[in-house]
């Protein structure tokens, strides 16, 4: 979705006012459930092995367009869940990358 001034705002926020100004966000989230029904036990270690897959791969798709990001971690996790409009029980957010030209 394209954020008006407000959005943006609160966002930055959410991102614990880290603002790349980048053309794009990404805001990956996790449903434990799609886990723990087969990885029962071992389903954080997993999510979190998975979800650094997939950052990683965004890092390298950056790097062929000559574009960059940088990984977020450093969130605010209850506004982040708000703004992305998820429960923080049943799916929450667990990284963000800002993704623009170099
Ligand atoms: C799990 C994780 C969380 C991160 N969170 C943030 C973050 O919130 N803000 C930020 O600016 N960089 C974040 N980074 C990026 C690191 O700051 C960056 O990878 C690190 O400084 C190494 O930079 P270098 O390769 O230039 O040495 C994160 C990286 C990882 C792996």
């Amino acid at each position: 979705m394209f954020l008006g001034e407000k959005p943006k705002q609160e966002l930055t926020f959410a991102l614990a006012g880290q603002d790349f100004r980048p053309a794009v966000t990404f805001i990956w989230t996790v449903v434990p459930y799609r886990i723990a029904w087969r990885y029962s036990g071992a389903e954080e270690k997993l999510a979190l092995l998975d979800i650094g897959h997939v950052c990683q791969n965004l890092y390298i798709a950056c790097e062929a367009e000559n574009m960059g990001t940088c990984a977020i971690g450093a969130y605010m996790q209850e506004p982040l869940d708000k703004f992305i409009g998820v429960d923080g029980e049943t799916e929450f957010s667990i990284y963000a990358s800002p993704v623009g030209k170099l």
